[in-house]
């Protein structure tokens, strides 16, 4: 998939611009806070429906505008299609796939993308939240069924929480907690299948790719640990339901007295090790790089595996974290496929790349 080229009507610093890509590696280019990132912002929006920074859809609307419009040409299906995401303050979204109506996950038919930003780099040291990310934006763009369990997870976990933090005041709220419980429980089963398949492949894509990266064959490991209670998930989901409903129960009094949702796949990890040894703990900083860095290579794999046609590539300021060696890893292992980099003006990627240079300043093209 590629995308052709992409227009910005009030999104963050852009008011009005049309920016046209190359099918290969693209380097925008520009001093800070000139408008970047908000580009590669755009393209994942047009990827996901939201933005990669964002809490609120509201941000990504320029600050003196009440509605912004990214419009999106891209080459896919072996035809070209066009995406338009409108946000309005105070309305819903809209997302129109050549004229018809779409919802979030559907958007991943159309166009998927890889990102990688400077915070990847730290995956593997930051808490679980950081490797739970990575988890859900790669199983959801390869399955937006898991995209919606996902969403309907958070809303019932929100519920949850407000639940056990509330009833004190409001003990009648008590009456439902067992129903949002089992409805957890049922999304967190499917949510555990999805999240072992993912896993299995990630280690079978990513093991190898680790070796190489590392020159001297370093084993990298990868393991899913999930509710304690559950012995197989690639189990059938019915005896996951089971599993994860007994960890529930067991726990239920004490959700009730500490006010807190203390079971649950939000709290699953993604654990890695290197040469046998917890990574998080014991690898250095070069090592836990090169394993994000083999993370997202592979990520950006299955994908094509998974699909037959390559993700979009988005590195958002990476290339300047990384020393030469990684870089020049990183830049070999591109291949084909569409890319975009942002870089500062004088870094010498630019030139390393030979790809089309778009520069960028104060929210216009030049
Ligand atoms: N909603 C918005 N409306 C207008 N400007 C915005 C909005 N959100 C961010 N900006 C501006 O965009 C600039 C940062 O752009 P960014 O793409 O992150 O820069 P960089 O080129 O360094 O990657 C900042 O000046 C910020 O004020
Ligand atoms: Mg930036």
């Amino acid at each position: 998939m590629i995308v052709n080229s992409v227009r910005l009507e009030g999104f963050r610093n852009y008011d009005n611009e049309t920016i046209e890509l190359s099918s290969g590696i693209n380097v925008i280019v520009g001093e800070n806070a000139q408008g970047k990132t908000n580009f590669l912002e755009s393209i994942y929006l047009l990827s996901c429906g939201h933005g990669f920074r964002t809490r609120f859809d509201s941000e990504l609307i320029s600050f003196d505008r009440e509605n912004a419009r990214v419009t999106g040409k891209i080459f896919s299906q072996e035809r070209e299609q066009n995406i338009e995401i409108g946000l309005n303050r105070g309305l819903r979204k809209k997302i129109l796939c050549n004229g018809v109506k779409k919802n979030s996950p559907e958007l991943s038919e159309i166009l998927r993308v890889v990102l990688f930003c400077p915070d990847d780099l730290n995956m593997i040291k930051d808490g679980a939240k950081a490797r739970r990310r990575f988890m859900d934006m790669a199983i959801s763009q390869l399955r937006p069924a898991y995209a919606e369990l996902i969403s309907e997870y958070a809303r019932l976990y929100e519920h949850k929480r407000r639940i056990l933090s509330d009833w004190r005041e409001k003990p009648s709220l008590l009456e439902v907690l067992d129903e949002f419980s089992e409805n957890m429980c049922r999304c967190s089963a499917k949510i555990i299948r999805y999240r072992a398949a993912f896993l299995k492949r990630l280690s079978e894509v990513a093991v190898p790719i680790h070796s190489e990266f590392s020159g001297n064959g370093e084993k990298l490991s990868i393991f899913y640990k999930t509710v304690s209670t559950v012995k197989d998930p690639f189990a059938p989901v019915s005896d996951i339901y089971y599993e994860v409903a007994e960890h529930q129960k067991f726990h239920r009094e004490a959700e009730i007295a500490s006010g807190k949702i203390l079971t649950g796949i939000h709290k699953d990890e993604l654990e890695i090790e290197i040469n046998g040894m917890n990574a998080r703990l014991y690898a250095s900083q070069g090592q836990t790089r090169t394993a994000a860095l083999s993370l997202k290579m592979a990520e950006r794999e299955i994908s094509f595996q998974d699909t037959k046609d390559c993700p979009v590539l988005l590195l958002d300021d990476v290339l300047s974290e990384l020393d030469k060696k990684r870089q020049e890893y990183v830049l070999n292992r591109i291949g084909s496929g569409q890319t975009l980099i942002t870089c500062c003006e004088d870094s010498q990627i630019r030139e390393r790349t030979g790809g089309k240079i778009i520069t960028v300043s104060g929210g216009k093209i030049i």
